[in-house]
């Protein structure tokens, strides 16, 4: 494949060169278009010498190879990363002044844009318009890493790890076709309101502490950008979260799974689909202390006891049969087996327990799954005995999972 990785002036560029060599070691041509602000970071040379290809920034350079046209019209994919702001508001605007900028307005196959930059830039209504532009425009925009920045600070803006970025890439092109049957991603889900949950919650011991989990919130944050790529109005409930919140859809925090409860149900009545990816604790400590638990020189130190949470995904089921609603309810499972039963058979006795449409099942354990970007997952139906096998980046996942959902609302 050829693929054109474009370069921006970013401190994150030097992390492009092991991205360029995921590329190159499987097989793939590269050719590397930095702009000019890209080589203040990452010189000439070091491009050159990882893709064994010349490097211009310039269209007045190799005018006879007509690069300015050529490289973007022979490309397989064109991968933008770091695309600062200043790339995605150029790129947005069709501004084509130097060989980047060229090869973009040329290229017709697949884009991907992985952006870094300062959180305030990113978070800045021009860039935010213009990522919906692109967006709009067919192109892929990743949402940024939360992270240390450069300075001091941190925040949304560090760039995605060179393997996420390849992964999204890699799962742009090998978009499976059964995945795309019934049209493009623009328009499966055109008109549908969909509903997803993320992260993980909290449950207050104290004003100071709390039981969470693990759940970084990836893929939650992945459905809804999916759901949105597809056409979707969506609202993203978002417990705690451990990256970038999407641009372009409704988003309502929440802390404890009492919160998330209340916020799911009120927002169900009116959604046609509804995504469960938080991590809900099924357990909260039957006591808040309004003020911080001490250590005490005697006495007992102290026990903590446990109260059941409501299962919310049971509940929003029977809600839906109450209300007579036209609803998809699709649940997370996160299993790891044991003697008694393997993970799917556990998954199956839960897709009847709770009463979902579909759900998802994840193996846990061994560090798989939580905080990662790679997540491999079996889709279960309950009209379906097949089961569907997906594995990939998070964001392929979950545009596996909008597909899905696309087509158990065909029928
Ligand atoms: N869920 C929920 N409310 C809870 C617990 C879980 O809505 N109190 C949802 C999750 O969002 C997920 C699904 O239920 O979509 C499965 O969660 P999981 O914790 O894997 O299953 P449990 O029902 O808690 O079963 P167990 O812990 O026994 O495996």
């Amino acid at each position: 494949m050829r693929i054109v990785l474009g370069v921006g002036g970013g401190i994150a560029a030097f992390k492009v060169a092991s991205l360029l060599r995921l590329f190159t070691e499987q097989g793939h041509q590269v050719n590397v278009v930095p702009t000019e602000a890209a080589l203040h970071f990452v010189g000439q040379a070091t491009w050159e010498a990882l893709s064994g290809h010349p490097v211009s920034t310039s269209v007045f350079e190799h005018v006879e190879q007509v690069n300015h046209v050529r490289l973007g019209q022979e490309a397989d994919l064109v991968v933008v990363a770091p695309a600062t702001a200043n790339i995605l508001a150029r790129s947005a605007h069709g501004l084509a002044d130097d060989l980047l900028g060229n090869t973009l307005l040329v290229a017709t196959c697949p884009v991907l844009f992985a952006p870094a930059m300062h959180t305030e830039m990113w978070r800045h209504p021009a860039t935010q318009a213009n990522v919906a532009t692109l967006r709009a425009h067919g192109a892929h925009v990743l949402d940024p890493d939360v992270g240390r920045l450069t300075g001091k600070d941190s925040g949304p803006g560090r760039l995605p790890e060179p393997q996420a970025i390849f992964a999204a890439a890699m799962a742009l092109v090998s978009a499976p076709d059964e995945a795309h049957d019934g049209g493009s991603a623009g328009a499966l889900l055109a008109g549908k309101r969909v509903l997803v949950s993320a992260g993980g919650t909290q449950e207050p011991l104290d004003p100071v502490r709390f039981l969470g989990n693990r759940s970084s919130g990836k893929q939650g944050i992945a459905l809804a950008a999916a759901a949105r790529d597809a056409g979707a109005a969506v609202t993203l409930v978002a417990a705690h979260v451990e990256v970038a919140l999407p641009a372009g859809v409704d988003v309502v925090r929440v802390g404890t799974a009492e919160e998330l409860r209340e916020v799911m149900t009120r927002e169900a009545a009116s959604a046609d689909v509804v995504l469960m990816a938080a991590a809900v604790a099924d357990f909260r400590p039957a006591e808040r202390s309004g003020t911080k638990i001490k250590k005490r020189a005697e006495g007992a130190d102290p026990v903590i006891e446990l109260v059941r949470n409501p299962d919310i995904l049971a509940e929003l089921v029977r809600l839906r049969a109450e209300e007579g609603r036209e609803q998809l309810i699709l649940g997370f499972a996160a299993e790891t087996g044991d003697d008694s039963g393997s993970v799917l058979e556990y998954a199956r006795q839960k897709l009847e327990r709770k009463g979902c449409d579909l759900l998802v099942v994840n193996h846990v354990g061994e560090s798989k799954v939580f905080g990662q970007d790679v997540n491999s997952v079996e889709i279960l139906s309950r009209t379906d005995r097949e089961m569907q096998h997906v594995e990939g980046s998070k964001n392929l996942v979950a545009e596996a999972i909008v597909h899905r959902v696309a087509a158990e609302l065909r029928g």
